[in-house]
């Protein structure tokens, strides 16, 4: 079966429709390039035929190029020879003998998008599926098909570069501002009036496109102004740079061969753009990128449970207990994305008024970003009832709880819910420290009782860690994994244990962080050192973002289950009499507000804390150590965790530290990082460390055992989850723990 049929129209124009057969969407595959081909030495034979309509027969236009066949490279010049064909695809479009005019509707991404770009004419509709964009460099590549030549000369440099870099998608009304498409129409009628504009091209079309040539090479000649366009490219680098810390590859090559491009024509710039797309394509930072896409993917499908025959319930409405930061956040992805019906409770109507507000702000903000209509923001508003009683909640299939972090009072919540609610409610804690196991202790039925854990703030973040205790029912943790998908979230299913996964590997960071500033290392050196490894901040600037006083809570009771690992260093408690929360009280490590506009600079650290701390900041570590120390009791932990089986698998792990933490997208998560490094390595460098700063650093069993086996936590010889269940922890574990 084809790819493509074509119908032939008695006005002149073909219409030709790409529907790959036996898949949900059309991505570009290695047969692409031939019956294309065909296709159009078909079309360029018939005489009849005056001009041409691309259009594509599923939801979507072309999402992109087939990203399993693309990981399936294995050297740089295949993939560089996979580029220079598409090229040749693209320029069969480009050239021919009469126009092509793309019919847009749905996702017109990466390789689509460059198909469309080498068409003559763009329409898009302006539903709100289409979505115009190069995300290539999101998974470490750059467009091979001609993108990084074809936007720049349609677009100017800075729109063109927007996109490139940062693989944003548009939709069509900003693609038709940018210049990307040339008509918006409702999809009713996208390719009827695809096939007007295509006729309207068709008259003198082979004398516009040898002048559009001999243009270029004028406009060039023309443009040629070196000094404006060194100025556009060295600023946009300096950007990239401190954006980047030269972790992305993919962003500079893009800078460099659009660049190329420009300055010496078309036939250059796609040379460098096959090579590059070679080089890159075998990248390890494409591999860990790739990985991810891979495993979200997989996430999307995964039902949360093992067992098959397992159903998720419906809910059609959800009780949130708590209208502060977390729950308002939790009730809008819930009203909002969810579009389920949300009852937002608070212990007084203050605290009610307050979530509702946050509501209202975050859709007012999408209407004003023109994200959604009006009509949509009140029904937004609808479906969030606000109460302060327990009404409302008898039928209420499945109940939140962000109320305060306080075991006695989640225990009075959750006897309210089952004493007011159907036999069968689920309660939901979004606890960040309690053991779920010890709130379930306070329920009736505690194999309805699970944690959903959300990040902060729950409306930006992408990550639902979801916590099962040994007695969670599998229809339970059903019904939660359909919910946060539905809310838009990425979901993992975690074992419980304190501080279930994110907290706890967490901890271990945080508190290696504060023994290299209590030894006299700067706060801005540790800091940056951490962002420069590729976190999106440091773990200094996190504590003070979560809340010196919350980190201190919760650091204890790390600590009394983890013992001897996880002690933080002596004084840190002068912090917290010293009344220093972090930002919320505008008193941490550093300086805010008006304290800080006085000293001039972006972020100035409050100097003072070093005498709280006893401190004199005057140790100068290399960057990198302090960084592997940080980074490395992150990735002792995890492996902790999956030894003992608090993760279902490795690719788990690596999306929550990524999504729910930070951890550098371009390393691929801490499971891959020790692939990528190799056990054995990572082992000698943690045993490297506990000869000299202390035991905190013995090497997790899991990764002692993998050293010596040479297996891996992804590859073919995988090591499986849970094999150090109930062992001595290693890593410092203390007879309490
Ligand atoms: P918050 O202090 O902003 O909100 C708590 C809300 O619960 C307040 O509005 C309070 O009035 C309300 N509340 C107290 N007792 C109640 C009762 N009996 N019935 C109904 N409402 C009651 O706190 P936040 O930050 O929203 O945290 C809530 C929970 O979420 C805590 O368990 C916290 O550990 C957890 N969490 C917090 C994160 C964060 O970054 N803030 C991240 C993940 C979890």
């Amino acid at each position: 079966m084809s790819i493509f049929s074509t119908e032939k129209r008695s006005d002149g124009v073909a219409v030709v429709t790409m529907d790959l057969p036996g898949e949900s969407v059309n991505s570009l595959r290695a047969s692409f390039g031939q019956e294309l081909s065909a296709v159009f030495t078909d079309l360029a034979d018939d005489p009849n035929v005056k001009a041409v309509v691309l259009a594509s027969g599923k939801p979507d236009f072309i999402v992109g190029a087939d990203i399993k066949m693309l990981e399936a490279l294995s050297t740089a010049s295949e993939a560089a020879e996979l580029s220079r064909g598409a090229h040749r695809n693209m320029e069969r479009l480009a050239s021919f003998r009469a126009p092509i005019v793309a019919a847009i509707h749905g996702a017109c991404l990466g390789g689509g998008l460059e198909v469309a770009l080498a068409c003559h004419g763009r329409v898009a509709s302006d539903h709100k599926r289409t979505k115009l964009g190069l995300p290539e460099c999101q998974i470490g590549l750059l467009p091979g098909a001609g993108g990084t030549q074809r936007l720049p000369r349609l677009l100017d440099i800075q729109s063109a570069l927007d996109l490139l870099l940062t693989g944003k998608q548009v939709d069509a009304k900003k693609a038709k501002k940018l210049g990307l498409v040339d008509e918006v129409v409702p999809q009713a009628i996208l390719v009827e009036v695809a096939c007007e504009r295509a006729l309207a091209l068709a008259d003198g079309h082979a004398e516009k496109k040898k002048r559009a040539l001999k243009d270029e090479a004028m406009e060039w000649a023309l443009a040629e102004n070196p000094l404006g366009r060194k100025v556009v490219f060295d600023q946009a680098k300096k950007a990239l740079l401190a954006k980047t810390r030269g972790n992305y590859p993919a962003q500079e090559r893009i800078l460099e061969v659009v660049k190329l491009g420009l300055e010496k024509g078309m036939e250059a710039g796609l040379a460098a753009e096959a090579d590059a797309f070679g080089e890159l394509v075998v990248s390890p930072q494409a591999a860990a990128l790739m990985s991810i896409f891979f495993a979200t993917t997989e996430l999307k499908k995964d039902r949360g449970v093992d067992a098959k025959d397992v159903e998720p319930r419906p809910v059609d409405r959800v009780g949130m207990l708590g209208a502060g930061l977390m729950g308002a956040g939790i009730a809008y992805v819930t009203a909002d994305l969810a579009k389920t019906p949300v009852r937002l409770k608070d212990k007084d109507s203050a605290g009610v008024g307050r979530g509702l507000a946050y509501v209202r702000r975050i859709v007012d903000q999408r209407v004003a970003r023109k994200r959604i209509s009006k009509i949509d923001r009140d029904k937004v508003m609808n479906r969030v009832r606000g109460t302060v009683e327990h009404v409302g909640f008898a039928d209420v299939p499945l109940v939140i709880e962000a109320v305060f972090e306080d075991l006695a009072l989640k225990h009075r919540v959750l006897a309210e819910v089952e004493a007011n609610g159907p036999a069968d409610v689920i309660f939901a804690s979004n606890t960040s420290s309690l053991p779920i196991t010890k709130i379930a202790e306070g329920s009736r039925h505690p194999e309805t009782v699970i944690g959903m854990h959300y990040f902060s703030p729950v409306e930006k973040m992408p990550l639902l860690e979801i916590i099962v205790t040994e007695k969670t029912a599998d229809w339970v943790t059903a019904t939660c994994v359909e919910l946060g998908k539905k809310q838009g979230k990425t979901v993992i299913v975690v074992n419980d244990g304190v501080g279930f996964y994110t907290s706890r590997i967490l901890g271990p960071l945080m508190n290696e962080a504060a023994y290299v500033l209590s030894e006299g290392v700067a706060i801005e050196d540790i800091d940056g050192a951490l962002v420069d490894w590729g976190f999106p901040v440091g773990p200094i600037t996190l504590l003070d973002e979560v809340g010196i006083d919350v980190a201190e809570k919760v650091g204890h009771i790390v600590h009394a289950a983890f013992g001897d690992r996880m002690t933080p260093p002596p004084g840190f408690e002068k912090l917290i009499a010293d009344g220093r929360q972090g930002r919320k009280n505008e008193r941490g490590f550093y300086l805010y507000g008006e304290a800080a506009k006085k000293k001039g600079k972006k972020k100035p650290v409050d100097t003072s804390v070093y005498g709280v701390l006893g401190i004199e900041p005057n140790k100068k570590l290399p960057k990198d150590e302090i960084a592997q120390r940080c980074a490395l009791a992150f990735v002792n932990e995890a492996a902790l965790c999956f030894g003992e089986g608090i993760l279902r698998s490795a690719r788990d792990g690596d999306v929550g530290a990524i999504f729910g933490l930070g951890f550098p997208p371009f390393r691929g998560g801490p499971f891959r990082y020790v692939d990528a490094v190799g056990a054995k390595e990572i082992v000698r460098r943690l045993n490297r460390f506990r000869d000299r700063l202390g035991n905190r650093f013995a090497p997790a069993p899991v990764l002692v055992d993998m050293a010596k086996s040479g297996k891996t936590f992804h590859g073919e010889a995988r090591v499986e989850p849970g094999r150090h269940r109930g062992e001595d922890r290693g890593a410092g574990a203390s007879a309490s723990a």
